[in-house]
Formats: structure tokens, C-alpha cells, sequence
């Protein structure tokens, strides 16, 4: 009746941005991820026949309205595949700036599903704990993964699920992502899908998603870290053309993110393998292979970036239960 979950955030090649249905976060199109082991989040989830509605607790605070809202939608799904009927208390906990960007939603949804199923005694298949993630949120479906991870959109509930493509082992690709802007972001993903459409790029950016997702994909399975950077720097890109023309036009930029691209595209004149992509948040994510991230390092240094700035994953594991309960 009480569990507790570890699970990583994953940062994706392939973004997923926009969705066909909104109630089950049904996406456009595939996306490409890699689930990274330095950004995690720890959730025990309590059954209790005492309380009449759940509770969250999210780094000691206990939260109220929308967050709160989504956990309990969330823990309606589940209790109803489980038959269970108690009420939940949940308490998290992130090792990272919550809600900058840096994919919170994936560990916090992935940790909750794991803890949840549980708690609550469901024992379901991979595929199906990882539908039911991306109910939670998106892209929370690929953190059910280790390694590097693509979900396939599906146009149901019981297709669309992310799978593993390769172990984290496969390839060393770094993932150093520097937090510029730790607050909280003003338009969370959960809206900005929902102004996907608005845009008039959105469909240039489907039609040419496809081939990113297979040039991408056909990089992680040849170890071709290259191109794996380049192809991920341009569906960032493409992805933020989208977000900048939806209306509302979502600008989640920050001078300091447009000084640190330019930066990493210096050091590729130079010879330096980096490649940067970009969540819905200014924290730019620097993709390197597991031989350059010192160097990386040092030249964040040299451009004025402090280390507690810095976060440097690696290809994380898939969620875990753990003994020691939070609360
Ligand atoms: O899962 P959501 O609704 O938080 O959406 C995630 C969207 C991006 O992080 C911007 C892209 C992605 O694929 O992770």
C-alpha cells in the first residue's frame, strides 16, 4: 500500500510537440529520446482509506490547484485500471529546478506511474506502465525507458507507447545541460501543445520530422554521435520556429540561450564536437560525445558559466522501486 520510486527526465532528439487528442496526450507525430541519469525524481505514493482526496507533496510543499489537479486525474486512471479505490498521498521529491525546462513533468510522471502501479498492486506489462505515463504527461511515456527511446504515436490509448531502441551502455553521448533561468516557466508544455496548431510551420515541421526521426534513430544504432548532434540541433530549432509562430507566440528564450548557441557554434568551427538542443524552457542542453564533455566543461567555464550551473547526464535507467519511502 506504500512504494517509492526513483525515476530519470529524458531529454529528446526528436521533440514532441503537439497533440491529436489533448485528453490522452496523443502526440502528431514519433519522437526520440535519451533518459538521463542526473535528473531524477523520487515519489512515494501511501494508499489511505482515511482520506478523501490525494495529496501531492512536491520538495515539502504541498501543492494545490493545477498540480495537484493532474496527480489526482492521474491517480484516477490508475485507480481505475487497478479497481483500487483509496485515495492517495504522494510525496516527491526533484533533484533538479522544477518546471525550467528541464523536462520535470517526464521523472515526476515516470516515478509516479512506477510508485503508483505499485502501491496499488497493478502489474502491468512495460508497454502498458508507459501508456499509462503519458497520460500523466507526453513526454513522461519515454522516462519508462533506460537508454535511448522513441515512442510510437499510435492513434489510441493502447498504441501509443515508447520503447527502448538501444541500453544506455550503447553510446556514450553526454548530455550538459546549463540551467540559466531556474524559475518557473510563464507557459508550461502542457498549454503550448495545445497552440502547436496555430502556427503556420507546424506542418513543414511534421513533413520533414519523419526523416530527422529515421536519420536520428539510424545515428544512435551506428553510434554516429555527429550526426546525431546535427539532427537534433535542427528539430530543436524546428520546434521553437513552431513555438515562436503559434499564437500566443511562445518565446522561451533568453539572451543568455542565444549566447551560449552561438557559443557551442564557435566551438564546432574549432573543431569541438557539440551540438545544442532545447526544451520548452531556456536551459540549453549541450550533446557531446562522453570523450569531449571536459572539454565542454572548460570552455563553459572559460565563457563565464558557473559548475553549479551545470548538470552532466549520462544514458539513465529505467524507473526503479527503492526501500526507503519519503514520507
Ligand atoms: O510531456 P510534455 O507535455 O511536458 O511535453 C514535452 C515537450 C518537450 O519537452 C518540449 C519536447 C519533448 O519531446 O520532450
Amino acid at each position: 500500500m506504500k512504494s517509492t520510486a526513483v525515476a530519470c527526465a529524458n531529454i529528446a532528439f526528436i521533440k514532441y510537440w503537439g497533440r491529436l487528442d489533448d485528453e490522452l496526450n496523443l502526440p502528431l507525430a514519433p519522437s526520440l529520446s535519451m533518459t538521463v541519469d542526473a535528473l531524477r525524481t523520487t515519489t512515494t505514493v501511501e494508499l489511505d482509506d482515511d482520506l478523501k482526496d490525494d495529496i501531492l507533496v512536491v520538495n515539502g510543499v504541498e501543492q494545490e490547484g493545477k498540480p495537484r489537479w493532474r496527480a489526482a486525474r492521474f491517480l484516477d486512471a490508475l485507480r481505475e485500471r487497478s479497481g483500487q479505490e483509496a485515495r492517495c498521498r504522494v510525496t516527491s521529491k526533484n533533484e533538479f529546478p522544477h518546471g525550467a525546462g528541464l523536462a520535470s513533468s517526464a521523472s515526476a510522471f515516470a516515478a509516479l506511474t512506477k510508485a503508483g502501479c505499485a502501491a496499488m498492486d497493478l502489474d502491468v506489462e512495460p508497454w502498458e506502465a508507459s501508456a499509462l505515463a503519458r497520460l500523466g504527461s507526453g513526454s513522461a511515456c519515454r522516462s519508462m525507458f533506460g537508454g535511448f527511446v522513441e515512442w510510437l504515436p499510435g492513434g489510441r490509448h493502447e498504441d501509443s507507447f515508447a520503447r527502448q531502441v538501444a541500453p544506455p551502455e550503447h553510446l556514450d553521448l553526454r548530455d550538459v545541460v546549463v540551467v540559466v533561468e531556474g524559475a518557473e516557466k510563464d507557459v508550461g508544455s502542457a498549454e503550448g501543445h495545445g497552440v502547436a496548431r496555430t502556427s503556420p510551420f507546424l506542418d513543414a515541421r511534421l513533413a520533414h520530422l519523419h526523416e530527422s526521426m529515421s536519420l536520428a534513430k539510424a545515428a544512435i544504432l551506428d553510434s554516429d554521435v555527429p550526426t546525431l548532434g546535427v539532427v537534433s540541433e535542427m528539430d530543436a530549432l524546428s520546434m521553437h520556429a513552431v513555438m515562436m509562430t503559434s499564437d500566443p507566440s511562445l518565446l522561451y528564450w533568453a539572451p543568455e540561450t542565444v549566447r551560449l548557441l552561438k557559443e557551442v557554434r564557435r566551438w564546432r568551427e574549432e573543431d569541438l564536437g557539440a551540438w545544442v538542443t532545447l526544451d520548452a524552457g531556456p536551459n540549453p542542453h549541450i550533446l557531446c560525445a562522453g570523450e569531449d564533455e571536459p572539454v565542454v566543461r572548460e570552455r563553459l567555464r572559460k565563457a563565464g558559466v558557473k559548475d553549479a550551473q551545470v548538470f552532466s547526464c549520462r544514458a539513465g535507467p529505467e524507473p526503479k522501486l527503492v526501500p526507503k519511502h519519503l514520507a
